[in-house]
């Protein structure tokens, strides 16, 4: 199959994963209405066309929390990367620094933070979940500052993870470990099965060493999540603060008030998101949440954003509304799981075509000049522009 964009990168997922592992990722919570607005909200803005202004190849690069990258995207965090491909953190931290762009490894990883960094010196962040295992917390944050993580990513938007239903179907939550009906399915995608099965049992790295976590991936993610901390508070926030020196991003943002919450704290910048729509179905898309957010926390304050990014006009557009950076989710999951690193290192070029031919129709020569006149070059569809 010919792959011409990151849909294609989806349908070729769908056919080499086995069926619960593609609607893991693919699927959001509950109706799966914010899932879809994520998407269809971005159809809602339009942008500038104007011509003649001749430039060379527009100028991609962009700054963030003081460091340049080559791209105005990462790589964000996504559980389980290793249960899609073998090595599958490795593959994915290898493809984002091929590319000059950051990778951020989940609580929720087959890879540890150190068996990333045997694979590359690039730049390297940490997504926490805050747990009510204070000494395992502890442990994991040791372990980012021994890694040299650049950035730490907390995630606030799990209080309670959301019923997302195609997992409920395919029995996927209640699963510890592989049954026969389970393998059955597993050696419908030999491709990948021969792959994984290639590293051995898969297990949480992070927790291997804990007996209490139990033994197999499956298990041990199911004990991790119990252990996320449903409590969670500014409190904590601002502890976590005080403890991690470097900078400090919140993720899972949505309301104006919050984000001016994290910005008076001192955090360095949040993530609007709503989890790619796995958590509050219903709540608002992150495109739509946006413009409200940059309005409270001001021009200076860093705001990333995800949810829906699956086109270049998609980061454009993100930028354009007054993101400073986008983060991808399934984008690049589906390049992994299609075609490990040579898949995502596919994902990541199709974007980086895909924005570069966006700005030079749009008569814009670089991310720099987008973010500068953030208001002009996008627009809401049907205003007079
Ligand atoms: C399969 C999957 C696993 C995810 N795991 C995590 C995670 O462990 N930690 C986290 O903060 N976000 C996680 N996310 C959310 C992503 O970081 C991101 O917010 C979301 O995927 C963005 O939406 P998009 O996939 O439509 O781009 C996950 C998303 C997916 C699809």
């Amino acid at each position: 199959m010919t792959i011409v964009n990151i849909d294609d990168l989806r349908l070729a997922a769908e056919r080499r994963l086995p069926k619960l592992f593609f609607d893991y990722i693919d699927g959001g919570a509950f109706s799966e209405e914010t899932y879809r607005r994520n998407r269809a909200d971005f159809s809602g803005l339009a942008l500038r066309q104007t011509v003649l202004r001749a430039r060379a190849e527009p100028d991609l690069t962009t700054t963030l929390l003081g460091q340049r990258h080559a791209l105005p995207f990462m790589l964000g965090p996504v559980g389980f990367l290793g249960l899609y491909a073998r090595q599958g953190e490795q593959k994915a931290a290898l493809a984002a620094h091929a590319a000059g762009i950051p990778f951020c490894l989940s609580t929720f990883s087959i890879a540890s933070l150190a068996d990333v960094r045997r694979v590359t010196d690039g730049p390297l962040h940490f997504q926490l979940y805050m747990l009510d295992d204070a000494s395992l917390a502890e442990e994991l944050l040791t372990a980012a500052e021994d890694a040299g993580v650049e950035t730490l990513f907390v995630t606030v938007d799990t209080a309670i993870t959301a019923i997302r239903e195609r997992d409920v179907r395919n029995g996927f939550r209640s699963l510890t470990r592989i049954t026969p009906g389970l393998f059955a399915s597993f050696c419908l995608r030999p491709a990948w099965l021969l792959d994984i099965a290639r590293g051995g049992m898969p297990s949480v790295r992070a927790v291997e060493h804990r007996a209490d976590f139990g033994r197999g991936a499956l298990e041990q993610a199911a004990n991790l999540s119990r252990r996320i901390d449903k409590t969670l508070s500014w409190d904590d926030i601002r502890r976590l603060r005080d403890r991690w020196k470097k900078p400090l991003v919140i993720k899972g943002i949505l309301a104006p008030e919050d984000a001016e919450k994290a910005k008076a704290i001192g955090v360095d910048a949040v993530v609007v998101s709503n989890h790619g729509g796995r958590q509050l179905d219903g709540a608002l898309s992150t495109i739509a949440a946006l413009p409200a957010i940059r309005a409270a926390v001001g021009r200076e304050f860093t705001l990333l954003l995800d949810g829906g990014i699956r086109r270049g006009s998609d980061v454009v557009k993100a930028i354009g509304m007054g993101a400073d950076g986008v983060m991808l989710g399934r984008a690049y999951t589906y390049g992994l799981a299609a075609g490990g690193q040579a898949g995502v290192s596919h994902a990541i070029d199709i974007l980086h075509r895909e924005i570069a031919i966006t700005l030079t129709l749009m008569g814009c020569g670089s991310i720099e000049e987008l973010k500068e006149k953030a208001g002009h070059f996008v627009f809401r569809h049907g205003s007079a522009g």
